[in-house]
């Protein structure tokens, strides 16, 4: 017979079990900390918002709208619908009225689509305007952490339900600071993590203004137009669609004739020009070392001006570990206020895939194995056992205590297993006189300590 589970996680979601939880938990520690230290609060947005959240603002032309949602319908129950439509009163005079069909289009025109987040920052910016943020102290500046879903097709790096940390500053003044600052906090955050090899690339795709990024699209429009036969399908539909999405083109083929176009450096306006350099030299005040990459363009609408993007190893071909930038107008596009906005998300098991390819020389591991174990044997030396544990993790250490009595040497022998620095050896001896062996696992060695001895002990050892 088969023993394959009946029932399995579905595509591109997984579950994440211990050990490795705990390197989650760390490394989501590890962002509360470091993020506190630049004056950021967390949010928790639903995971669910109204469809037009994220059509709006990710742009309904993007790979991610149009392509990569999952939406939910949330049709009225019959009481509902018959509470809206007023003057018919019950389920029969509305199918006497309109006809089971239309009653059923009737129900379908009234739901509600929603979808599940393909990511936050139109949620975090939906939340501003809603709480009324923008009376606070500017800028605001929010963390958060937690699933997104996207429909992608599943591979190492890449799933369909992932979770992101990530962060946004709304408000303030127009200042290139804000946005280095931002960046430099990234950095710190990853470097507590330990993640190895990350690069740090940067770019500026200028606003929306005619003189500016709508000029330089005009420009690279034409341009593609006339090297359209030699493109791939996908960049031929992106000419019409978003031109500046064909330069993330990986193709092999399409990279020489990409690297011809025109660039949009050449093509920022004064403005933006100056707002790229400050930003650059922020960095540089901050000792945060970029690559600039002028195709960098990301593939979210609401971007504008400084874009960037980190890459870290072990990832393969899904190497982008964090991707942002800056979105001033997308708070007045969901209705609120002319806002400034920049922000990152990192992908959290993209993230956890680097640090463990990199066998963490980190000082975030994913050990948790207990310190102590309580091999006890005998009705009283259960008791101590028990107020013993209790004592202990009170004092902090992660204690393992047999559920069942366990002969000394079989509970070593799982002590060993699971990883623990002590076993505590308590049988009725050592509860008579005082003195409890405390085993060392790693070479072996044992001592007899009062209890008080012990909890000092295991405090300096
Ligand atoms: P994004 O580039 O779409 O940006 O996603 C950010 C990061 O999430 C990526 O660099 C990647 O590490 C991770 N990620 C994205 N899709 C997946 C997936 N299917 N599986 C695993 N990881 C994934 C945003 O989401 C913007 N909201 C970032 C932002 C915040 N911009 C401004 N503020």
């Amino acid at each position: 017979m088969s023993t394959k589970a009946k029932f399995q996680a579905i595509r591109g979601t997984r579950d994440l079990l211990p050990p490795e939880t705990a390197l989650w938990n760390r490394v989501e520690q590890t962002a509360h900390e470091v993020f506190a230290t630049f004056g950021y609060g967390e949010i928790r947005p639903p995971i669910f918002e109204n469809i037009e959240v994220f059509a709006r603002s990710v742009g309904a032309d993007s790979d991610i709208v149009s392509k990569e949602m999952y939406s939910l319908l949330d049709p009225p129950t019959w009481p509902e619908i018959l509470e809206k439509l007023g003057n018919v009163e019950d389920y029969d005079r509305i199918e006497a009225t309109f006809g089971i069909k239309q009653a059923l289009t009737q129900s379908a025109w009234m739901a509600e689509i929603m979808a599940l987040r393909p990511e936050a920052t139109a949620s975090v910016c939906r939340a501003y305007i809603e709480h009324n943020m923008q009376q606070l102290p500017q800028p605001v500046k929010l963390y958060y952490m937690g699933p997104m879903f996207r429909r992608e097709r599943p591979q190492k790096g890449r799933y369909r339900q992932f979770y992101q940390i990530g962060a946004e500053i709304l408000g303030g003044p127009d200042a290139p600071a804000i946005d280095a600052e931002l960046i430099e906090m990234l950095m710190t955050f990853f470097d507590k993590c330990g993640l190895q090899g990350t690069e740090l690339s940067i770019n500026s795709i200028g606003h929306a203004a005619d003189n500016c990024r709508r000029g330089y699209v005009a420009k690279l429009k034409a341009e593609l137009e006339k090297v359209k036969d030699k493109l791939g399908a996908d960049s031929q539909r992106r000419i019409e669609t978003n031109p500046l999405r064909v330069l993330d083109s990986k193709l092999e083929h399409e990279q020489a004739i990409i690297e011809k176009l025109p660039r949009i450096a050449d093509h920022l306006c004064d403005e933006c020009k100056t707002h790229y350099a400050a930003v650059k030299r922020e960095l540089e005040l901050r000792g945060v070392i970029y690559r600039e990459n002028w195709r960098l363009v990301r593939g979210l609408d609401y971007y504008m001006r400084t874009t960037f993007e980190i890459t870290a190893q072990g990832l393969g071909s899904q190497n982008a570990v964090c991707g942002g930038g800056r979105y001033d107008g997308l708070v007045e596009l969901l209705g609120g206020p002319p806002t400034k906005g920049i922000g990152f998300a990192i992908g959290e098991d993209r993230l956890i895939l680097s640090l463990q390819d990199a066998k963490s020389q980190s000082p975030v591991t994913s050990h948790q194995s207990p310190s102590v174990y309580i091999a006890w044997m005998g009705e009283r030396a259960y008791a101590t056992a028990l107020r013993a544990a209790k004592d202990l993790r009170k004092a902090g250490f992660v204690v393992e205590l047999p559920p069942t009595e366990l002969k000394f040497g079989k509970a070593l022998e799982r002590a060993s297993k699971l990883g623990s620095r002590f076993a505590l050896i308590l049988g009725d001896n050592e509860v008579a006189d005082g003195q409890w062996t405390l085993k060392t696992l790693a070479d072996g060695s044992q001592q007899k300590l009062t209890e008080q001895a012990l909890l000092e002990y295991l405090r300096k050892s």
